[in-house]
């Protein structure tokens, strides 16, 4: 049983519900049948329910050189059944560490059975099999897959199409702790116990980003690059309603998951501004100012959850030079929806240059759009790389 407690409060633009955040309250909960069961705000969620569901969920595991024993620790953390999909853009010169990464996955599933597929993004079989299956938009000149996130979760999440899964996740490969990876999945489930329309999502709000200080942990409440972004997406919506909110507190979740039926109708962008990406495609296709791609979307309505998992996320810290990009390209999506006016802006603008993210008479990048996948012949896809691919594995199906 995984307690969580009910969201306080829903706001709605149009077809779009987004719900204020939700703590876990109890990881596990006991039996329903006890007074606790049945205490109201509360959303009890038995461990045969989330068994069950995640049974559906296709976990998805981006990885740029990471360290392999920890994306071993990651693994071993995501539930049995979930089908785990990796997708490595690891370098492979000098040292081949896709050839590690390979053999530890293998060598784990040798000792747990543990049902897996893996392939390397820059895989050049990948042109041929994108291409035939529909989906060429994901290479670029060079004729392979672009390198970035969330190219890499595209590519994922076309996998888990192909192999027909219900849900799909993703959790991020540099997490040094099994126990957090575990929580999330079992938060994802319960998300989707909640969730009443087919067209769900739930964005995880890391409680606190930890690093090592001194002789002791430090605890930070704020991510660096997601705090600012929460505040001009929140601008953003402010633009839609006319009413200031502070509803969006997951603008960069890389930890989400949906329902693949939303999956592949949405838009996404690449690198880094994929998770910023999706929220503001959401608004600018379905909060009724314009007749929508996917009727049925707008006639269900899409849901998004957002909840805060009590492990603390202590994951692989990049050098700083990092941030200033992740702002520029997260603040990307933002300045260039139509939904920004001139003074968000000009907002964005002067944010990103009082952080040296941009010099002065600069703008941010403008996202590389993808479309849905919708239409995409996934299972094509699949026969195409197991035909021809040298990097592609799969175990367990
Ligand atoms: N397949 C693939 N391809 N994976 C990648 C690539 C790529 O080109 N680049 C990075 N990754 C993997 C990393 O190995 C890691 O597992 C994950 O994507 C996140 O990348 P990091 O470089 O570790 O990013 P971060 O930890 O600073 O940022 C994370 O948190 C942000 C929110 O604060 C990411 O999840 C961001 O997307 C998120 O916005």
């Amino acid at each position: 049983m995984m307690r969580l407690e009910m969201p306080r409060y829903m706001e709605r633009f149009g077809s779009v519900k987004i719900y204020s955040v939700q703590r876990v309250l109890e990881l596990t909960g006991g039996l329903s049948t006890g007074p606790a069961g049945k205490l109201p705000g509360v959303i009890n969620v038995s461990r045969a329910d989330l068994e069950k569901l995640e049974s559906d969920i296709a976990i998805i595991v981006p990885v740029k050189d990471e360290n392999p024993k920890v994306l071993e620790g990651v693994l071993s953390g995501i539930p049995h059944e979930s089908f785990v999909i990796i997708v490595s853009n690891s370098t492979r010169n000098i040292v081949d560490r896709y050839r590690i990464e390979l053999d530890m996955v293998f060598h784990f599933y040798r000792l747990t059975q543990r049902p897996f597929m893996m392939i390397h993004q820059r895989d050049i079989a990948l042109a041929d099999a994108l291409t035939e299956a529909g989906y060429p938009y994901l290479l670029g000149e060079d004729g392979m897959v672009r390198s970035g996130k969330g190219e890499g979760m595209i590519l994922g999440l076309l996998l888990a199409k192909a192999i027909g899964r219900k849900y799909v996740g993703f959790i991020d490969s540099d997490n040094y702790i099994p126990g957090a990876v575990n929580e999330y999945v079992d938060v994802y489930a319960a998300g989707f116990y909640m969730a009443r329309s087919k067209y769900a999502m739930i964005r995880l709000k890391w409680p606190y980003k930890t690093k090592f200080v001194g002789r002791r942990f430090y605890f930070r409440r704020r991510g660096r690059v997601s705090e600012i972004t929460n505040k001009y997406m929140n601008m953003l919506v402010a633009r839609v309603t006319k009413f200031e909110s502070d509803i969006i507190r997951t603008s960069n979740a890389g930890e989400h998951a949906m329902t693949m039926e939303l999956a592949e109708r949405l838009y996404y962008s690449g690198g880094f501004s994929i998770e910023p990406y999706e929220i503001v495609h959401m608004l600018e296709e379905y909060s009724g100012l314009k007749k929508p791609r996917f009727a049925d979307i707008a006639k269900h309505s899409i849901e998004i959850y957002q909840v805060e998992p009590r492990n603390p996320h202590i994951h692989e810290e990049r050098d700083e030079s990092h941030i200033p990009e992740m702002l520029k390209v997260s603040l990307g999506t933002i300045y260039h929806s139509v939904l920004a006016d001139d003074e968000l802006k000009k907002r964005i603008i002067d944010e990103l240059v009082a952080r040296k993210a941009l010099k002065p008479g600069e703008e941010p990048p403008k996202p590389r759009i993808y479309p849905p996948f919708y239409n995409v012949n996934a299972k094509k896809l699949l026969d195409s790389l197991q035909a021809n691919s040298d990097t592609f594995a799969i175990a367990g199906l």
